[in-house]
């Protein structure tokens, strides 16, 4: 079943948890997320991020994603991702997309007000939620290996929390980005998360909070930053790293005991998919909270 972007999120709220939200980058990945949310019975959001246009062509995902999800028993949200395009947003808005992460984080404040609007007045014609950044995690999500660093590196600018409920009534958004420490990639060293900053944020506003950059976060600082208001946890480059370790095991075992070995071959599929069930399960569950499943 498919449902939107703010939907999932107020079923996050009640529970007092988050709901994971993992890119859909491969077959393999969309296919272990809807099978973890089936098997668990918790919600998940798969997400198409613009940088992977060249990876995965919107129009190409769109209708795979909507097909499987509206099949499927479980709770499921196709979001955009890091959308810096109002064409792009009405593109994915068209094929079927329950919510656009309109990312105006790079442009000055009054023009990332104005477009995110835009975009506000886009999803409600499609009855999709809207969720804006205020702030910015500094590096931007692609998912190349050489993004990420520590915060100061990757030039994370935290969230300000005086300016919050400004910026959500100016843009009508309906979740809210917040930056307080993490950033997109592999980590250099220990994720420091800032969750005075957090905290303010959530004294100062109603809508739920998002943690961008969420793979690679121990699991205590997850359960610390949905009991300060996270409900949603975007997480992508962890898994296709564990995904990819999988995945060069199954060839170096492939090829040793057969140095001729096809090794673009289904046991790649299985060993990415296998890895991408584990770790999605892990998080979801963490994620949860101790809330009950909701199918
Ligand atoms: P990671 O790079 O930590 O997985 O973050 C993904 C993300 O925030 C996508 O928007």
């Amino acid at each position: 079943m498919l449902i939107n972007l703010r939907d999932i999120c107020a079923i996050a709220e009640q529970g007092n948890m988050a709901v994971a939200a993992v890119n859909s980058a491969s077959l393999e990945a969309v296919r272990a997320a809807v099978d973890v949310a089936e098997q668990t019975g918790y919600p998940i959001i798969i997400q198409h991020a613009e940088a992977h246009e060249q990876v995965v062509p919107l129009e190409a995902v769109a209708p795979m994603v909507v097909g499987i999800a509206e099949r499927s028993s479980a709770t499921i949200c196709l979001n955009l991702d890091h959308c810096e395009h109002l064409s792009y947003a009405r593109r994915a808005l068209e094929l079927g997309f329950g919510g656009v992460m309109f990312d105006g984080s790079a442009l000055p404040y009054e023009k990332n007000v104005e477009y995110s609007r835009r975009v506000a007045d886009m999803c409600s014609d499609f009855g999709a939620g809207l969720e804006c950044e205020l702030g910015s995690m500094g590096s931007r999500e692609g998912g190349a290996s050489d993004e990420g660093s520590t915060a100061e590196e990757a030039g994370v600018i935290y969230t300000d929390p005086d300016q919050a409920s400004e910026f959500i009534s100016a843009t009508g958004l309906d979740i809210l980005a917040c930056s307080f420490g993490t950033v997109h990639g592999i980590y250099k060293g220990e994720p420091h998360l800032n969750f005075d900053v957090l905290t303010e944020i959530r004294k100062r506003v109603n809508v739920p909070l998002v943690m961008h950059g969420g793979s690679g976060v121990s699991d205590s600082d997850y359960v610390k930053a949905i009991n300060s208001g996270i409900r949603k946890v975007n997480y992508y480059t962890y898994g296709a790293k564990y995904a990819g370790e999988a995945v060069r095991a199954t060839i170096d075992k492939a090829v040793a005991t057969n140095p001729d070995a096809i090794v673009y071959w289904h046991d790649m599929t299985c060993a990415a998919y296998e890895s991408f069930v584990n770790t999605f399960e892990h998080i979801v569950r963490v994620f949860a909270n101790g809330a009950e499943p909701i199918a």
